[in-house]
């Protein structure tokens, strides 16, 4: 018998939360192959030896316990205060901590356990994200030869990121305890290639794949996408995304409110903009933002920024008909986004740093082919590495930001469907189900290794 798919996510679907592109991915490859996905509790508890198995019938949900301790510094403290921001080129925010560092490697240690005891000879594990870079290397230690791949959804640090940890040469080590390292783009690939070449401990090897200290890790990029074709059913319902109030012409942004997103740049460019609009011109900025990691210093300060700045915009250039600022802080629901994207003209990304950005992706396929909107796309977000036709800008340029926006809204309708023809073709092409089966196609094929002895 084939063996069975252990996905490890620091996230887990919950009832109320089973859509999202990798949620549904992820679903649909364990519906095929049957098997266990494993993530941390939605509630703390201080039995961590309390797995609690959610059940499920094509394959099992299992969530293991985080103590309020371990949520403090292993998820809030060096998940999302050391590697996050490290990841997103943002050392000036790390926070040093060896508590951080203990209890990180204490739950992947407890994770590498729980998998020790459910998995069988033939499974495949696939481990997802910055929560778990050392699972491969704990579960190795307890013996386990089984191949383990492992996704990173951010950005691969550069060698300059890296050496704001503490032992940067762990990262490295650890991540060759997996058959496969999975990363975004070509850039990641280089990054990540280029650590391996500056440690004296590896060796690359004629394909390419590297030799660590006996282990032999393959290296790839495998770009996520989205559920393509049900994002563009979704879009084209009927029901209408606003109530009364719709404005006439309209942007849109949808970033969880974080620091790596640009907001305050687009906040300022979307400003700059109206400087120099058409007369009697009223467009608006919709900005769907919902808080994120509100117990982290930096996500506070953000969040202070930009409800500054957002009051500033609104402030200067508000008519009693019209606030050109529309700023949400609450998440939307996605079926809701699909249809406010397509009745979008423009959509705004301007990340500063981002693994992919889902967000431009869902954009272009939620558009009406005949009568498309326009993708404004940062050159920091790993979807500008494919996505070539979109209005591509450098979001530390706020001038640069408002001549897009004016761009975008003056494009001519020839060009905008060209380009969204073109920017579909590269959506298609990367669909979440293509991402899944090329990832676990090339893990199934890497070399398997039965000599894991510390
Ligand atoms: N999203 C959502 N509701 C919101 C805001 C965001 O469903 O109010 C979804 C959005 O549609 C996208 C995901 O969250 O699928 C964000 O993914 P992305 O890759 O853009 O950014 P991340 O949050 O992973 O950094
Ligand atoms: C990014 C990360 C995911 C994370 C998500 C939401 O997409 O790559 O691993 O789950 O943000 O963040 P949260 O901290 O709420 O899980």
């Amino acid at each position: 018998m084939a063996g069975r798919l252990i996905v490890v996510s620091n996230r887990i679907p919950t009832d109320d939360n089973v859509s999202g592109g990798l949620m549904v991915a992820l679903h649909d490859a364990l519906g095929y192959s049957g098997g266990i996905w494993i993530g941390a509790h939605s509630e703390t508890s201080e039995n961590t030896d309390d797995i609690v198995d959610l059940g499920g019938t094509a394959y099992r949900k299992l969530a293991f316990r985080l103590t309020d301790e371990e949520l403090q510094n292993y998820y809030l403290g060096y998940a999302n205060s050391v590697l996050w921001p490290l990841c997103h080129r943002r050392g000036d925010l790390v926070e040093m901590n060896s508590d951080y560092q203990a209890a990180y490697r204490r739950v992947n240690a407890r994770v590498a356990r729980i998998l020790s005891q459910v998995i069988q000879p033939d499974d495949i594990v696939w481990v997802h994200d910055y929560h778990f870079l050392p699972l491969g290397a704990e579960m190795r230690r307890l013996g386990v030869t089984n191949r383990v791949g492992f996704f990173l959804h951010v950005p691969f640090p550069s060698l300059g990121d890296l050496s704001v940890l503490s032992q940067p040469q762990e990262f490295a080590a650890d991540l060759a305890s997996y058959n496969l390292i999975g990363l975004q783009t070509r850039a990641d690939v280089a990054r990540c290639l280029e650590m391996y070449r500056a440690d004296p401990r590896a060796e690359f090897m004629n394909d390419g794949s590297i030799k660590f200290l006996d282990r032999i890790t393959s290296v790839r990029s495998f770009p996520i996408g989205i559920d393509t074709k049900g994002f563009a059913l979704e879009a084209q319902q009927n029901e209408q995304p606003f109530g009364k109030q719709a404005p006439e012409t309209f942007l849109i942004g949808v970033d969880r409110l974080d620091y790596s997103k640009g907001l305050p740049n687009r906040f300022k460019g979307f400003a700059a903009y109206l400087q120099r609009r058409p007369d009697g011109s009223q467009p608006c900025l919709v900005q769907i933002a919902p808080p994120t990691r509100e117990k982290v210093r930096a996500y506070q300060d953000i969040t202070r920024e930009l409800e500054e700045i957002a009051g500033h915009v609104n402030g200067s250039f508000a008519e009693l008909d019209w606030t050109p600022l529309r700023y949400i802080h609450r998440s939307v629901p996605r079926a809701r986004l699909a249809r406010l994207y397509r009745k979008a003209r423009a959509c705004l990304v301007t990340s500063l740093a981002d693994g992919m950005n889902l967000v431009a992706k869902e954009y272009v396929a939620a558009q009406d082919p005949e009568d498309p909107g326009v993708l404004i796309l940062s050159r920091f977000a790993g979807a500008a590495e494919d996505m070539t036709q979109a209005v591509l800008i450098n979001p530390y340029d706020i001038e640069d930001i408002a001549r897009a926006i004016d761009v975008a809204l003056a494009m001519p309708l020839a060009e905008r469907k060209a380009r969204n023809a073109a920017l579909l073709q590269v959506v298609e092409a990367t669909d979440v189900s293509v991402w899944s089966q090329n990832f676990l196609r090339v893990l199934k094929a890497c070399p398997a290794d039965f000599d894991f002895a510390p």
